[in-house]
């Protein structure tokens, strides 16, 4: 982590995101788990500035429910976020003249980044603090991407000074030709920033307030203006469209499967599998082709999953194997357990150890002690089933009456045979057998035998009567 003193960021969010034709303001549309304005935040909390400005405006209210959200997560708090509201969106600067009165006098510099960069990192923002020094008014960050349409160009000196941005829609046949273009991160030295910001006008193809203009104005108080180019430029790259935004998202996604690669995971199909941010995998865990996993997942180490199964939020201990196709959201899942294929985990679901989970099963709000096997094709839900129980195939805890939930208990050691009903709240003693096909609505005492089920009767000779009558 760069410490840089007294730098305030202002980070512009009031922008709709017209190309990306959606009800939700661009900088909540997520890569990789995270919206592009925690991916933005997360980047600029790494330089510790002491304030940091949000410009909002577009979906206000979705955009602070987000910061909101942000502000308690742990990274986020010790530092000062607060937001401005920029009512009516007239351009890059006038956001940051709304954002100047909540600037503190005290800093000496100020970031400017765009929210909708996912790939940032603090590493851009350090350099051009660090080039922003003595008499240079702004750094700006530059790139050449494959493609300069829609960004603003820098314009160079016989000298390669920066001396001008030109927008697009401002540039002359000549001027479109530059490959050089501004990516909206900025430096600026504060009292600069505060004497240029209030002469901005809007006099251009856009009718807009462009924060791009205070190069010019830099130029003509003959104060320097350093360009740092930033070679890859993917890390400086906005999602401006859902192609963007696609493209971004493979990106990082690929970054944190080689990082992972690089600790000691095996990725059977790195290009295809799904990784998202706030995830940890063990050394030597092997990940199946099509897996999903998600925020908030904790796999320890070796653990071995088949394909195509997908973790959200949930803790898998060491050395558990999990079978091709299975589901698993909110749960716990204990060493040396064996889940799937085809298994679905709902939340609540807490395996102990050595627990086995086969095929069809589903589970929700089931605690299942060490050594307990549920098979096949059976629900667990609002239950607790102690140590090395059996459930037989095709047995289902009728948890729910239409009104309330209730809960099924079934002792250690007890064995429950196929195709059973456990209508809650019910339970079973330790060491008790239910017989294949009952229906059990009372409690089975300890060693006992429940069996609820029709007798079978045998009509000899059923076959040889006369039929139809
Ligand atoms: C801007 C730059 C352009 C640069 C490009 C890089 C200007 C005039 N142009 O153009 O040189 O190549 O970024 O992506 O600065 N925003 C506000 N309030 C507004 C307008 C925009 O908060 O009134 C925010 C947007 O939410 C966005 C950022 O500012 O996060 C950039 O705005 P955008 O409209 O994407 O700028 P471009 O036209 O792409
Ligand atoms: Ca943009």
């Amino acid at each position: 982590m760069t410490k840089i003193n007294s730098i305030n960021a202002v980070v512009l969010a009031a922008g709709k995101g017209v190309r990306m034709h959606s009800d939700i303001p661009k900088v909540l549309h997520r890569v990789c788990g995270l919206t592009l304005l925690e991916h933005t935040l997360r980047a600029v909390c790494k330089i510790t500035p002491s304030k940091i400005i949000v410009i909002i405006g577009a979906g206000k209210d979705l955009v602070e429910k987000e910061l909101a959200r942000i502000k308690t997560l742990q990274w986020a708090s010790s530092v000062n976020i607060h937001a401005v509201e920029q009512k009516e969106q007239k351009g890059t600067g006038h956001a940051v003249q709304v954002a100047m009165s909540s600037l503190e006098p005290l800093a000496t510099q100020v970031l400017i980044v765009p929210a909708d960069s996912p790939l940032v990192t603090d590493a851009v923002f350090s350099k051009l603090a660090m080039t922003c020094q003595d008499d240079a008014a702004i750094s700006l960050a530059t790139s050449y991407p494959p493609n300069a349409h829609g960004f603003g160009r820098i314009v160079r000196d016989e000298s390669n000074n920066v001396v001008q941005i030109i927008e697009e829609k401002d540039c002359s046949p000549k001027e479109r030709e530059i490959k050089e273009t501004n990516t909206s991160i900025y430096v600026v030295n504060n009292s600069f920033l505060a004497h240029s910001i209030v002469q901005l006008s809007n006099n251009n193809a856009q009718g807009e307030f462009y924060l791009t203009d205070i190069v010019e104005i830099a130029i003509k108080e003959n104060k320097k203006v350093v360009g740092v180019n930033i070679e890859d430029y993917h890390v400086v790259q906005g999602a401006n469209s859902r192609a963007e935004l696609s493209a971004l998202e493979h990106i990082h996604r690929q970054q944190l499967v080689k990082s992972w690669m690089d600790s000691g995971v095996t990725f059977q199909d790195p290009m295809n599998t799904y990784l998202e941010e706030d995830i940890f995998i063990g050394k030597d865990s092997f990940i199946g082709a099509g897996t999903h996993i998600l925020s908030g997942s904790h796999i320890g180490e070796r653990v071995h999953i088949e394909g195509n199964t997908m973790i959200t939020n949930s803790r898998i201990s060491a050395d558990v194997t999990i079978k091709f196709s299975s589901i698993i959201e909110d749960s716990q899942i204990e060493t040396g357990c064996n889940i799937g294929p085809f298994a679905r985990l709902r939340p609540g679901t807490k395996l102990n150890k050595n627990v086995r989970i086969g095929n069809f099963v589903e589970t929700k709000k089931a605690l299942v002690h060490e050594g307990a096997k549920i098979n096949h094709l059976s629900y667990i839900g609002d239950a607790e089933i102690g140590r090395k129980v059996n459930i037989g195939a095709g047995t289902i805890t009728c948890n729910y009456d239409g009104v309330s939930k209730h809960k099924t208990n079934i002792a250690q050691n007890s064995f429950i045979g196929s195709n059973t009903c456990l209508v809650a709240p019910v339970s079973v003693g330790e060491g008790a057998y239910v017989g294949a096909g009952s229906v059990i609505t009372k409690e089975i005492p300890s060693r006992a035998l429940g069996i609820a089920r029709a007798r079978q009767t045998i009509i000899e000779g059923w076959a040889d009567k006369p039929k139809g009558k």
